[in-house]
């Protein structure tokens, strides 16, 4: 008999196959989103759960999984949705996708940093209203990135392909984390230990730090009074990162010439402050949307399932 995978959402095609060519696997052919409670009710007897961020397993719902539960794999690298206290507690085994996103969601921060600075949303929805008078000198004049100083929160392996993309634009690398990177790694971009070194230098700041408590609304007002005056923000790590009203006042004032946001405080609520500032980008938690991202995602936290299941090593398991 096959061990019994609960999957949360559909999944790409090639993992749903793999999927229940080794499991016997309750898939989510309507691809309705779910609550805890749908998860509980369709778990009974499953060796493994696939998750997604979308959904929030907290200590109660992880609390009263089956006991056959041994292993949580969640089809992204944040895991800032599962209580890691209450699985740790269960002694259920979590595994995620680090590494093979990290191309994808650099390429997404880059693209925020770049409409922002250059006013693509606001372009676009000129456009797309018909009310477009044609070329003139002086129409939504942004601002170019080469040679701007790029501030990156969270120098881990997707702040380290930002970095990479952001050098062959021109601009040069600061970052701010809680240790100095090897040489081999920092590539001459130039560490701070402070944020009060860090936030000055940072024409552009792009957040990439995991969320959960230690991060919560790290980009507050006293922070942001201390970018520079025009400065642009761009998240494409976690919602929780940012304090929404006073982003929203930053750039009301000017202090914050413009931001991109791939991500949310209360998705997929978007609070309507955010909706209402003309110089935000707003994207819908694209970071690691592309078709061979998803499916290397796939396969990932399905061989990180597979080996928990065999009693081998997983190189994905975070807990
Ligand atoms: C992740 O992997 O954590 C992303 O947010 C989903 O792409």
């Amino acid at each position: 008999m096959k061990p019994i995978l609960l999957v949360t959402r559909r999944l790409p095609p090639a993992i749903e196959a793999r999927a229940a060519c080794d499991y016997d696997a309750r898939l989510n052919a309507d691809d309705t989103p779910v609550t805890g409670a749908d998860i509980l009710a369709r778990a009974g007897g499953a060796s493994a759960v696939l998750c997604c961020p979308a959904e929030k397993l907290d200590a109660a719902t992880i609390g009263a999984l089956p006991d056959s539960v041994r292993v949580i794999g969640t089809f992204s690298v944040g895991f800032d949705h599962i209580d890691m206290a209450a699985t740790r507690a269960r002694g259920i085994a979590v595994v995620n996708t680090p590494d093979v996103l990290s191309v994808a969601t650099a390429e997404c921060a880059m693209l925020l940093i770049l409409a922002a600075a250059r006013r693509a949303g606001e372009g676009e929805r000129l456009v797309r209203s018909g009310t477009w008078s044609g070329w003139a000198p002086t129409q939504l004049l942004g601002t170019g990135v080469a040679g701007r100083r790029l501030g990156i929160f969270g120098m881990g392996r997707i702040g380290r392909e930002l970095a990479a993309m952001a050098r062959g634009f021109g601009m040069a690398v600061h970052y701010r984390d809680q240790a100095r990177l090897p040489p081999e790694l920092e590539l001459g971009a130039t560490y701070h230990d402070s944020d009060e070194s860090f936030l000055p230098v940072c024409d552009v700041l792009s957040l990439h730090a995991p969320g959960g408590a230690g991060t919560r609304h790290w980009l507050n007002a006293d922070r942001l009074a201390r970018l520079p005056r025009g400065a642009i923000v761009a998240n494409a790590a976690r919602g929780t990162l940012i304090d929404d009203d006073a982003l929203v006042a930053a750039l009301r004032s000017g202090h914050v010439a413009a931001a991109g946001l791939d991500v949310y405080n209360d998705e997929p609520r978007v609070a309507a402050a955010l909706l209402a500032c003309e110089p935000i980008v707003l994207l819908p938690h694209l970071g690691s949307a592309t078709v061979e991202t998803r499916d290397a995602m796939g396969h990932r936290v399905l061989d990180g399932i597979d080996a928990v299941l065999r009693g081998g090593f997983a190189i994905n398991l975070v807990a």
